[in-house]
């Protein structure tokens, strides 16, 4: 006989993660591919380009070479080091490879730094509109979410003055993306730092995440590393080094953690990818960050179209998006429901777009993310459309 719970088992954590809107949008924009329908893709966070050759060689030479076994929980030493010599490079910040933790994409570090920092009842400062798993992870892991609604007055990024308004006797960590997802927007190295002075004056922990670090075309490139040792700095292999299905990131943690990270890491994950982490140490090799930078040109040409088309249609876009590839438009002035208006759109002209539900409530049925992860004939064919589209409405 069942019991009478035999449904249960089910954690109200678990219950707690909400969906991905887009999600729904993509099945339907697969859906209409399928029945021979032309569908333009703005909704995609990913780069459309490939991974660079020397990359993919340097992972079919790893199999080749049967390197196929764990590396330690923390990563190839090898990875920790050439990480720790890109730090030096670009921005002529000395940090110890012992402090780089290789990890299975940006969303295995964000999950270790929040495993590491928070116990059940614990509040976290984040951006609303932000990234969304961040959210999600943070319920999951039995602690609470204190969302501030940002705008364009702060380039939608937390402040100092954010801290010293919400920060309260349970909140031990705030979190912010530069640029951020979904805006684009950055924050500047002002900002920067009185935003790690007022965590540090709280005693708590700010978590910096860089994933689209490199992906910048407005002010120069910068990290938080270079301000603080006292940071939890994330990064990724997915973005600016287009490696998103090799599942590779890392993160820069104070030192005091590196133990506690290791433990974790060994029981939550094991290891990092293998081929993936042999692939990544020609990531830095001339040849490939030279591909790469190629790409970033033709990112900001393709924001450098998309912005002012967008605005020309009506989209308010208050502050330049200055990294990487998303546009977040304020689309109040045309449409009343951004969902409603997504899902039509794609129904009707075959244009997929991610409505603001996707990022929190702040403003949310009043705007959209448009990513610029398409050829510029595309999204200006996409912008055609767009436009046909809010004539007719
Ligand atoms: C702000 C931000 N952080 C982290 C991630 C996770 O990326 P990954 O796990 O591929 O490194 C994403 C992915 O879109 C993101 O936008």
């Amino acid at each position: 006989m069942l019991s009478a719970n035999y449904n249960k088992p089910r954690s109200s954590r678990a219950d707690r993660v909400r969906p991905f809107y887009v999600m729904d949008l993509l099945a339907r924009a697969n859906q209409l591919e399928v029945e021979g329908r032309s569908v333009l893709h703005m909704e995609v966070g990913e780069p459309d380009f490939p991974t660079p050759q020397p990359v993919i060689e340097a992972g079919i030479r790893a199999l080749r070479a049967q390197l196929t076994h764990y590396t330690p929980a923390l990563g190839l030493p090898e990875l920790r080091r050439a990480i720790a010599d890109y730090y030096r490079q670009k921005f002529a910040v000395d940090i110890e490879p012992r402090r780089i933790i290789v990890t299975p994409g940006a969303s295995g570090a964000l999950q270790l730094a929040l495993a590491v920092l928070l116990d059940t009842g614990d509040r976290v400062l984040l951006t609303d509109p932000g990234y969304p798993c961040n959210r999600n992870m943070i319920r999951l892991l039995g602690a609470e979410c204190t969302d501030v609604a940002v705008g364009p007055e702060s380039h939608y990024q937390l402040q100092a003055a954010h801290i010293e308004h919400y920060w309260d006797a349970s909140t031990v960590a705030a979190m912010i993306a530069s640029p951020s997802n979904p805006t684009g927007t950055m924050i500047s190295v002002g900002e920067l730092q009185s935003l790690l002075d007022a965590v540090d004056a709280k005693g708590g922990r700010l978590i910096v995440d860089e994933i689209y670090q490199g992906l910048v075309y407005g002010e120069h490139d910068h990290t938080a590393l270079a301000l603080s040792d006292n940071a939890i700095v994330i990064n990724s292999f997915s973005k600016f080094f287009g490696m998103t299905g090799w599942r590779l990131g890392w993160m820069v943690v104070p030192e005091i953690y590196i133990d506690v990270v290791d433990r974790v890491a060994q029981n939550l994950f094991l290891a990092p990818p293998t081929v993936s982490q042999h692939a990544a140490l020609a990531a830095f090799e001339t040849e490939t960050l030279d591909i790469l930078q190629r790409r970033v040109e033709t990112f900001r040409q393709r924001r450098d179209f998309l912005l002012p088309a967008l605005r020309a249609m009506g989209f308010v876009i208050p502050v330049e998006p200055e990294g990487a590839f998303y546009i977040y438009a304020d689309c109040s002035a045309i449409i009343l429901d951004a969902f409603a208006w997504c899902r039509d759109l794609l129904e009707v002209e075959g244009v997929a777009v991610t409505p603001g539900i996707d990022f929190g409530e702040n403003a949310a049925t009043r705007h959209v993310r448009f990513a610029y992860t398409r050829p510029v004939e595309e999204l200006e064919s996409a912008c055609n459309r767009i436009s046909k589209y809010i004539k007719k409405a």
